[in-house]
């Protein structure tokens, strides 16, 4: 049986990568993709989630969720590498829907819904997920599992030398879900950094007449290009596709249970994600982390499942 999930995400061309696969992965069933800001605007990304299910059009339409501006404002974007509008640039048409609801809102109806059967795959800062749980304080029992693309547990930060870009955004937020009672799986920035997609990968994308092959090969090259000049890397990071393939093919990972909790003060470190790693360590566990994978079959996963999305996401309507 699909496994049941809600992807919370900030597109973000490595969101759009991830929502690629996961709109039409046979293995997962996704319930809603609810917008969030971060490498966006909050409105920007709400548009962005509706211009990607549109342009890949999935046979079973998941429900929207509207972002909302985080409490503290959103201290950065991602423009560096996603580009102004998040999505490279590119104008893609969009048909925008009116009166969608919040996505915390969202979240707490389709895992009220279906309880203890929903994983929540959060690839952006985790504001919806912190107001899901405040709003309905029962529902951390109620979820499955809340999977996090966030944090560094001994690497380097990536939007400041000690944060990660999605905790960093919003760290009260990421610190309520670190200390919420449900199940959850971290992929932090030290695994998902191994993962560099390099050029010839456009030899192994779906052809440009499929619906999938057309989107990502659109998207892709901005991201290259920004990575080049503002990373100085000859490939793209794409964490939020890792974190999904740790949900899709579990085996390709090594977890560990660790203590987590996020800084949310500092002038340095605000956002930095904390392990209690002592020898004799006195908090309690509360996460599963991602601390290895395998990292080329990882790779090759994704864009195996990139082609099975383009199967099934079915040929460009204009070339029909
Ligand atoms: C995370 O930050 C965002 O820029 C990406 O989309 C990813 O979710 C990586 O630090
Ligand atoms: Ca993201």
């Amino acid at each position: 049986m699909a496994r049941k999930v809600i992807v919370d995400c900030d597109p973000g061309i490595d969101d759009a990568l991830a929502l690629c696969i996961a709109l039409f992965d046979p293995r997962l069933e996704v319930l809603a993709v609810t917008a969030v800001g971060g490498n966006t605007s909050p409105e920007r990304a709400t548009l962005n989630v509706q211009t990607i299910i549109g342009q890949l059009d999935p046979k079973r339409w998941p429900r929207v969720g509207a972002a909302s501006e985080p409490d503290g404002g959103l201290p950065v974007d991602g423009r560096y590498l996603c580009g102004v509008d998040g999505l490279g640039g590119i104008e893609f048409a969009v048909a925008e829907r009116q009166h969608l609801l919040p996505s915390e809102k969202v979240i707490c109806d389709q895992v009220r819904a279906a309880p203890h059967q929903v994983t929540i795959v959060a690839l952006g800062p985790l504001t919806n997920i912190a107001r899901a749980f405040a709003r309905d304080p029962e529902l951390p029992t109620l979820v499955d599992r809340v999977v996090m693309m966030g944090g560094t547990v001994s690497g380097p930060g990536n939007i400041t030398p000690a944060a990660e870009f999605n905790i960093y955004c919003d760290p009260v937020s990421a610190r309520a879900v670190f200390r919420a009672h449900c199940t959850k799986t971290l992929v932090p920035l030290d695994v998902t950094n191994r993962a560099v997609l390099s050029y010839d990968l456009f030899n192994r994308l779906p052809e440009e007449n499929t619906r999938i092959g057309y989107f990502v090969r659109q998207v892709l090259p901005p991201a290259f290009r920004a990575h080049r000049q503002n990373l100085g890397l000859e490939g793209i990071h794409v964490h939020d596709t890792v974190a999904l393939m740790s949900v899709i093919h579990p085996d390709l990972f090594t977890t560990r249970e660790m203590a987590g909790d996020v800084e949310t003060q500092g002038d340095l470190t605000m956002g930095m994600t904390v392990f209690d790693r002592r020898r004799v360590p006195s908090w309690r566990r509360n996460m599963e982390v991602a601390v290895e994978m395998r990292t080329e079959e990882v790779v090759d996963a994704i864009i195996g499942d990139l082609a099975t999305a383009a199967e099934y996401a079915g040929p460009r309507l204009a070339d029909l």
